[in-house]
């Protein structure tokens, strides 16, 4: 078979930041000779990039591992590897478990793919869950062609905080930021290639802090000065992190979108505690105070987290005044998950039927919010990043300053155009809009 036959396919599980690395991962093979392939039955070489974060996530691995069983016994040279974290997390555990899988790699060595897809093609069953010193974004290749208007950069990966219930810090490790020439450099080559929108990523974003003292707020300023780049966000932030130069910076910089995930997990000060977060309820709520004071607009949304061991009635009812007074555009809720080696795991666990009830009520209130919300936007008018034809015909889709996706009536709009459009509707999740006359 010719080496340039081959095909690989990649599935994502988890976060933004898999989304790009599994993107990457193909980069790293596509001089190996293997080209993406979106159909896992025609794959030389599967790869799942996994998520750990809660034990839902990580069981679809072991869920899809299962259903892959049949591709390997129909083509035997079929080659599949575990990335991401559940393999940083369980690394040896998963070849020793798993016959079928021939590699193990982790979010901070996949730049080393290739020789690891070569030990495997030889036999071999190689597990790589390092952290190695070197700068993996060196030795990665250029990032292909990219599609669309929009795109992610990782300019921040790992965290310190070390919240009881997560799993970061141990399958991401500790902070490292990217030299902000590097990424101003990427930014760069993708606005030239199209890119109007950049979407900064790291697992504790705001903590960015480049090896010569650059501030993510410094970061966005440099950025902002790129002709061609027209917006710039960054995600996921920590409250503590929030400094006084970066929430200046949400005044100072219109190119940052007034748009913000700031998760806060509960709004009970002991549960905050005890989930060791660093910060109580109105610390938050000042925070997000400030952030209103210099860019009055600000859309916010967060994560909360149900039934993190010892949440009485009364701690969930402070989460639900939290969220009153806030009043989010949208945010995400999960049932607590006891997740190995963090410090809560341990902790005896809130009863399930608790848990769904409380998950209920919290994503009820969120719901009204965000729907309200979507509504005041109606006879507003809005800059919309034109990304994609729509379902209907003359119809157009992209999002709003405040991500949300709006549907535009406009047959004339081209993929990357930014167009003003006056809301007239919402439906579901999406704005509807009319194009003003350009
Ligand atoms: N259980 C439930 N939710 C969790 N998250 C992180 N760890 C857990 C866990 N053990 C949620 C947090 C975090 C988001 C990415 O996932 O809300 O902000
Ligand atoms: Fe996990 Fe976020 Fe806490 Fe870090 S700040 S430990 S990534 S929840």
């Amino acid at each position: 078979m010719s080496s340039a036959t081959k095909k690989v396919y990649v599935k994502s599980y988890g976060c933004q930041m898999n989304v790009l690395d599994s993107e990457r991962m193909i980069d790293t093979l596509v001089p190996q000779g293997y080209a993406a392939t979106s159909e896992a039955a025609e794959a030389d070489l599967i790869l799942l990039n996994t998520c750990h974060i809660r034990e839902r996530a990580s069981e679809k691995t072991f869920h899809e591992l299962g259903r892959l069983r049949d591709l390997k016994t129909a083509n035997p040279d079929l080659l599949i590897g575990v990335a991401g974290c559940v393999a940083q997390a369980e690394g040896a555990e998963i070849i020793r478990r798993m016959p079928l899988v021939d590699l193990v790699v982790g979010p901070q060595s996949y730049f080393r793919l290739p020789d690891l897809v070569t030990q495997a093609q030889s036999g071999n069953r190689p597990v790589d869950t390092d952290f190695p010193a070197e700068d993996k974004f060196d030795h990665l290749p250029r990032r292909r062609a990219v599609k669309g208007p929009t795109a992610f950069v990782t300019i921040q990966e790992g965290c310190d905080k070390f919240c009881a219930f997560c799993v970061v810090p141990y399958t991401r490790g500790n902070e490292v930021s990217r030299d902000a020439q590097k990424i101003i450099a990427e930014v760069n080559d993708l606005v030239e290639h199209g890119v109007s929108e950049v979407s900064l990523l790291g697992q504790n974003v705001n903590a960015y802090r480049d090896p010569n003292g650059v501030t993510l707020a410094q970061l966005i300023h440099e950025l902002a000065k790129i002709k061609r780049l027209k917006r710039i966000r960054y995600t996921t932030s920590h409250p503590n992190d929030m400094g006084a130069d970066l929430i200046a910076a949400h005044g100072e910089i219109e190119k940052l979108m007034p748009q913000l995930h700031l998760p806060v997990q509960s709004g009970s000060d002991r549960i905050l505690k005890l989930m060791n977060r660093k910060h109580t309820a109105a610390d938050y709520v000042r925070c997000i105070q400030k952030l209103r004071d210099v860019r009055p607009d600000i859309i916010f949304s967060s994560d909360f987290i149900v039934g993190f061991p010892g949440e009485t009635d009364d701690d969930f009812a402070a989460t639900l005044e939290l969220i009153d007074a806030v009043n989010y555009g949208s945010a995400f809720s999960f049932k607590y998950s006891g997740r190995p080696g963090t410090p809560a795991a341990d902790r005896p666990s809130l009863p399930l039927e608790v848990m769904d009830a409380r998950l209920q009520i919290l994503q009820a209130k969120i719901t009204a919010q965000q729907h309200a919300t979507q509504n005041s936007m109606i006879g507003r008018d809005v800059t919309v990043l034109i990304e994609r034809t729509g379902r209907h015909a003359g119809q157009m889709t992209g999002k709003s300053e405040h991500m949300y996706p709006v549907a535009v009536s406009a047959p004339d709009a081209r993929i990357g155009d930014l167009v003003r459009v006056r809301i007239t509707g919402t439906v579901a999740n999406s704005l509807l809009g009319e194009v003003l006359a350009r």
